[in-house]
């Protein structure tokens, strides 16, 4: 990567559930402006990455630095008024919200006295999602998966990231709504210069459009490289690229571990 600090930097991170770690020395850094790729199969610890990181769920071990802020430890509606918002998996809307109210329970960390601003910033995320216009006042839960995933991203820029953590935004969507979903975040990258942390088991998009990835395999970094390169490892092509875009191998391991014996 190049010479410039990270944004975020995560030094060997350990996280728990109780008696079960879930994530063991974790080190990641992501450049500015970024999209950069978690990699990994279903409980290999995505998402415990991602709560760890935005303050859901507290780190036993190691270190997280956001913009020269360490992050551990803290709420996370501190860590949003950051800069840095997660769209959850499974998007966790609103069921019972219109579509704009949802969108405005993205805004809850900042000031009153933004309120005309924004309203302007509905309509900026309309404009990358204009079905969301179009059903505004309709409840949430009446919209396809794909919009849900949608309205959880638009939600998210609400509240003014510098950087979105994203988990599994293709989660149970067909190849073409992914391919949608991903250009467009892509283009929010671009644009807007939000920087990007994609936590995927869907490893053929995210390889695609990512500059970066690392991949996870319970609870371990077990290999990172510039897209590009880990398009071209074997193990991966073998793991990840060999399965079908609509098909996600649950619980595979993208390397076949040696005898140990
Ligand atoms: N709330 C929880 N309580 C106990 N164990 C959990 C909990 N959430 C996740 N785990 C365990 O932690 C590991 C990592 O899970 P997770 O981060 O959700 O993986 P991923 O997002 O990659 O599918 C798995 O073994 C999973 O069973
Ligand atoms: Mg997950």
């Amino acid at each position: 990567m190049s010479d410039t600090p990270p944004i975020l930097q995560l030094s060997n991170v350990e996280a728990s559930y109780g008696a079960v770690k879930a994530i063991r020395g974790v080190s990641l850094s992501v450049a500015p402006g970024s999209v950069v790729t978690v990699l990994g199969s279903n409980g290999a610890g995505k998402t415990t990455i991602l709560k760890t990181i935005s303050g859901i769920l507290d780190p036993q071990k190691g270190s997280i630095v956001f913009r020269h802020e360490k992050l551990e430890g803290r709420d996370p509606a501190w860590i949003v008024r950051q800069g840095l918002v997660q769209v959850p998996e499974g998007r966790e809307i609103f069921p019972l919200l219109t579509v704009r109210e949802n969108l405005l329970m993205g805004a809850y960390t900042r000031p009153a006295h933004e309120k005309d601003e924004v309203a302007k910033d509905i309509e900026d995320v309309y404009a990358y999602f204009p079905i969301l216009k179009e059903r505004r006042d309709q409840p949430a839960g009446q919209l396809s998966g794909g919009q849900q995933q949608m309205l959880a991203i638009s939600r998210a820029l609400l509240a003014k990231p510098t950087m979105m953590l994203l988990d599994e935004p293709s989660l149970g969507l067909s190849p073409k709504l992914t391919k949608e979903i991903f250009e467009i975040v892509i283009r929010i990258n671009r644009e807007r210069g939000v920087t990007l942390l994609i936590v995927e088991q869907n490893a053929r998009i995210a390889l695609k459009y990512a500059d970066y990835g690392y991949v996870l395999e319970i609870g371990r970094i077990v290999m990172h490289d510039t897209c590009a390169a880990l398009r071209e490892k074997e193990d991966i092509k073998e793991f990840y690229l060999g399965a079908k875009e609509t098909g996600v191998r649950e619980g595979r391991r993208w390397k076949k571990k040696k005898t140990w014996r």
